[in-house]
């Protein structure tokens, strides 16, 4: 099925003009691995594409001692490093160079929040940034909130423009962190000037999720309890813990995937049609869906939620050490690296309808994807046997990698017999529309910079998602529930405990 792909008619409220407001990029934790592998590359990208204007600049600010053309050699070296780009642009990199800054900063010391003040007046000046300034906290977490106060000690929450504060995340660890980090923001800053970042929001394919359900007639009359038999998320990294295992240590899939990620196409896929697409109206249809979440008591826990850690093994050709075993890691810890849930909504549209969700490290496949599995026909005319060959009809939403969608049906196989088979309709980015998808970070912000919360999690996403996970976190840092890790080999679909919850209801995870 290739799409062919008409021009947009112009629609009002839908903003096509997309070149961000002049405005100074303030990088706190300048020197770590985001600014060099995400936030620098698309910055530059967003340049190169001419989506933000010239009166722009970018000021690093890291408790490391460095020179401004330092940073700028450091930041070209990254660019060229994690762009997909075969080649910088050397006239484009040159410009942009000259709008960048460094400056030492200690999050604990006012006075360097003092500095930052001088410099930006200095920069928004000679740059004619008119004020707006985007402060990006890429510190370590447990700095977020430290940060903002000392921005709103030092007077720069405030601005002649507009000021706005992405959050990295994690945001907050637990529920209560969450409040309290929500608190500590909303003691500086107005809500409509936080963006809580998830990179997964914005993915292409995630955005286009609401394109795919509400801007079609034929799938919304079928997306309920009457049509569906259930909904299958899956999302299976094949990368380890990366280097992170302390971090990881105090996190595990559910803080570290589920409640954030996974609960970001979770609601997508639940949500009932917003009234228009403004940030409000979609959020607000994300968290009701979410609000209808049936809660894990702790005996839902034991029931419909399987932990798992990854032992030693082999993923790719390649062998791995199990998760104990990476540095940082303890040995004996009891920290899951896999995770399997069934969720239930408790609404009209889903009553009685599960949500199988799992997300691991370590598995036999690099694959994020949504498959809607909808109900069998009512009468079977070709006789069971000749159906049971065949899978139910499925619409299966790539996230990533390979991203498209595919419609999976039934099919008479050519000749004088009837038999029957599975074929699939098939749409693929890559094909369809021949441009490479732009990474998740360019979107977001360049979002923020045009002042558009949309793709960004508002207060009472981030505690209803913790909310949820709560009761799971719980009862498992209270009982191993007699699971013993590791409990799943590298390279795998995880612990045998995950076939099982779904088996249990005559129903199989799919194999991407
Ligand atoms: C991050 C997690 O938020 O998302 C990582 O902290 C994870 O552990 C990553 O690997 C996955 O992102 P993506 O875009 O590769 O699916």
């Amino acid at each position: 099925m290739a799409a062919t792909v008409l021009e947009n008619p112009l629609r009002e409220g839908m903003r096509l003009e997309r070149t961000a407001e002049p405005c100074v990029v303030v990088i706190l934790g300048a020197s770590g691995d985001l600014t060099k592998r995400k936030l620098m590359p698309a910055l530059f990208r967003l340049a190169q594409a001419r989506l933000i204007p010239a009166e722009f600049a970018v000021v690093g600010a890291a408790r490391t001692a460095m020179e401004t053309d330092a940073f700028r050699a450091q930041m070209r070296d990254s660019v060229a490093e994690f762009s997909d780009e075969q080649e910088i642009d050397t006239q484009v990199w040159e410009s942009f160079a000259q709008k960048l800054y460094y400056v030492t900063l200690d999050i604990s010391t006012p006075a360097d929040f003092k500095g930052l003040g001088a410099l930006l007046e200095k920069v928004d000046r000679e740059h004619g940034a008119q004020g707006n300034r985007l402060f990006y906290l890429s510190t370590a977490p447990q700095l977020f909130a430290e940060a903002v106060k000392q921005l709103g000690v030092a007077g720069l929450t405030k601005s002649r423009g507009w000021v706005r504060v992405i959050v990295e995340k994690p945001f907050g660890s637990d529920l209560e962190s969450a409040r309290e980090l929500n608190r500590r923001l909303h003691e500086h800053l107005e809500e409509s000037q936080i963006y809580r970042i998830d990179h997964y929001l914005g993915k292409e394919t995630v955005q286009n999720l609401l394109v795919f359900r509400f801007a079609n007639g034929i799938y919304e009359p079928l997306w309920n309890r009457q049509y569906i038999d259930h909904v299958q998320i899956t999302n299976a990294e094949t990368v380890g813990v990366e280097g992170r295992g302390g971090y990881y240590e105090s996190a595990g899939v559910v803080r570290d995937m589920i409640q954030n990620h996974v609960f970001q196409l979770l609601s997508l896929i639940a949500m009932e049609p917003p009234a228009s697409l403004d940030a409000e109206a979609v959020r607000d249809e994300k968290i009701k869906a979410l609000t209808s979440a049936r809660a894990f008591t702790a005996e839902r826990v034991r029931a419909d939620c399987v932990r798992g850690q990854y032992g030693a093994g082999a993923v790719g050709g390649e062998t791995v050490v199990g998760y104990c075993e990476e540095p940082g890691v303890a040995k004996d810890s009891t920290t899951e690296t896999f995770a399997a849930l069934v969720m239930y909504f408790d609404n009209w549209r889903w009553s009685g309808v599960p949500f199988f969700i799992r997300s691991g490290k370590r598995l036999a496949k690099r694959v994020t994807e949504i498959a809607i599995r909808f109900k069998d026909a009512p009468h079977q005319l070709f006789g069971r046997e000749m159906m049971d060959q065949v899978a139910a009809n499925q619409l299966i939403i790539r996230i990533q990698p390979d991203e498209g969608i595919t419609l999976r049906f039934a099919a008479k196989v050519p000749g004088q017999v009837t038999r029957v088979r599975d074929v699939n309709m098939d749409f693929r980015y890559g094909s369809s529309f021949g441009v490479q998808l732009a990474e998740a970070y360019e979107r977001l912000l360049l979002d923020c910079m045009l002042g558009d919360p949309t793709l960004y999690a508002r207060t009472d996403m981030t505690e209803r998602g913790w909310e949820i996970v709560m009761p799971i976190i719980e009862e498992w840092a209270r009982t191993t529930g007699g699971v013993t890790f590791p409990n799943y080999e590298a390279g795998t679909w995880g612990p045998e405990a995950s076939d099982e919850l779904i088996e249990r209801t005559s129903r199989r995870w799919r194999r991407p």
